[in-house]
């Protein structure tokens, strides 16, 4: 390895931002050289700029300025972009995040590339291969040689997959340790008030292609939400990925529902925090609302984090089943969750990924995590 190796990360949309905080806090607390690649693929500034803000990240040494797009061209602007900017800064490791299109490029073009890589929140699994994502997590980390994990069950998914042992970390929740760090900033009496809602309220979010993208799964989603908001105000902050199919299908400001823009990560997770209720489709809304004690109701047939149902407070429903499951989840009040929190969501995910990076740039191979807490 080089006297003073460089860490590339490479972050492109809202979620990247938030479990890339921590891992880029404690590298640098290590005093590892890094850099951010912003890839562009999340470009407004509700979606981008107000989660550097929020969450400390230093500006990214380059924007690759990729924007939106099918599959195909938005991943080939992502291949073409990242090849040349790699080749460029020679990185030593470059670390993604999560399961988006600019997570599957990087290892794409690293493997190729003969980069070596580290991938943070692996071997999640829906199952689903109907869902991009999926086929991003499988990709990801069949590619990439360090694989830090936030949840037990994706050691045996791993393992399954024909993953080494030996490349596998479980080291907790990035995700959750960006909210340990909100958390005392996060009140929502000012952002209830600017929105002008009652003190008690739900909030929604949706953006999944399966319930946004056709005009009928948008529909049977809408109708669903408005029965909510007829038991409780609603907030909505949108998506741009569906505002404009959901709005055709109804869902537009009205006497117990406020449809807003994106909420900046504080302002958000401070709603969520003062909420009686969640409704969402996001994979991140789900581990934050288990960690926060909100009751969470998650619209889709399948999750790639099941430990936020086993320990935490999330349901699956379908549309139809949405109003009654949103009825007794207010009736019952406050959450109880399930079980304790999950293994290892106690903020300190980040320093121990900057642990095991910082010996593996050294040449030193650290005992997987895994191995000690692989669950009997
Ligand atoms: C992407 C991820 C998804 C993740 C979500 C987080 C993939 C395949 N999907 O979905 O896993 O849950 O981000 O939010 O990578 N748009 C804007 N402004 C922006 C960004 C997007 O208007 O700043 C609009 C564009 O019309 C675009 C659409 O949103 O076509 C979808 O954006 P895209 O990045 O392709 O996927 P997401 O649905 O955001
Ligand atoms: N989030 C936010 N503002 C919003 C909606 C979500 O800051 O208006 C945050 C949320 O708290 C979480 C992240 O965005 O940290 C999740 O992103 P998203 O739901 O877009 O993606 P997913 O997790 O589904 O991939």
């Amino acid at each position: 390895m080089r006297e003073n190796p460089l860490v590339l990360h490479v972050l492109g949309a809202r979620p990247n931002f938030v479990k890339a905080a921590p891992v880029v806090r404690a590298l640098g607390e290590l005093g590892v050289r890094q850099g951010i690649i912003h890839t562009g693929q999340h470009y407004d500034a509700l979606m981008s700029d107000v989660f550097f803000a929020d969450l400390g990240l230093p500006d990214p040494v380059a924007n690759l300025g990729v924007g939106s797009g099918s599959h195909a061209k938005q991943t080939a602007a992502l291949l073409v972009g990242l090849e040349e900017v790699v080749q460029e800064q020679e990185p030593d490791l470059v670390v993604v995040y999560g399961d988006v299109n600019s997570t599957l490029a990087a290892i794409l073009v690293c493997a190729k590339l003969g980069v070596r890589t580290a991938h943070v929140e692996a071997g999640l699994r829906s199952f689903d291969r109907g869902m991009p994502e999926e086929v991003n997590r499988v990709v990801t980390d069949a590619l990439a040689d360090l694989l830090f994990v936030t949840s037990p069950e994706a050691l045996s998914y791993l393992a399954n997959e024909g993953v080494p042992a030996s490349k596998v970390h479980l080291v907790g929740n990035p995700m959750i340790d960006s909210l340990f760090s909100a958390l005392p900033s996060l009140d929502p009496a000012p952002v209830v008030e600017r929105l002008a809602i009652p003190a008690r309220y739900a909030v929604a979010t949706l953006h999944r292609p399966a319930n946004v993208d056709t005009p009928e799964a948008a529909k049977e989603l809408v109708d669903a939400v408005l029965e909510v908001a007829r038991q409780i105000p609603l907030v909505v902050p949108i998506h741009p990925r569906g505002k404009a199919r959901l709005a055709a299908a109804g869902l537009v400001d009205g006497e117990s529902i406020k449809v807003v823009d994106p909420l900046g990560y504080v302002d958000f997770l401070s709603l969520v925090r003062g909420s009686a209720l969640v409704v969402t489709d996001s994979g991140g809304v789900q581990e934050e609302t288990t960690m926060l004690g909100v009751p969470c109701l998650t619209v889709r047939p399948n999750t790639e984090r099941p430990i936020t149902i086993t320990h935490g407070t999330n349901r699956l429903v379908t549309p139809a089943l949405l109003p009654a499951a949103a009825e007794k989840a207010l009736a019952d009040g406050a959450a109880t969750p399930a079980g304790e929190l999950p293994v290892l969501w106690d903020g300190q995910a980040g320093p121990r990924i900057a642990k095991v990076i910082t010996a593996w740039l050294k040449g030193d191979n650290l005992a997987p995590a895994s191995q000690a807490k692989r669950p009997s």
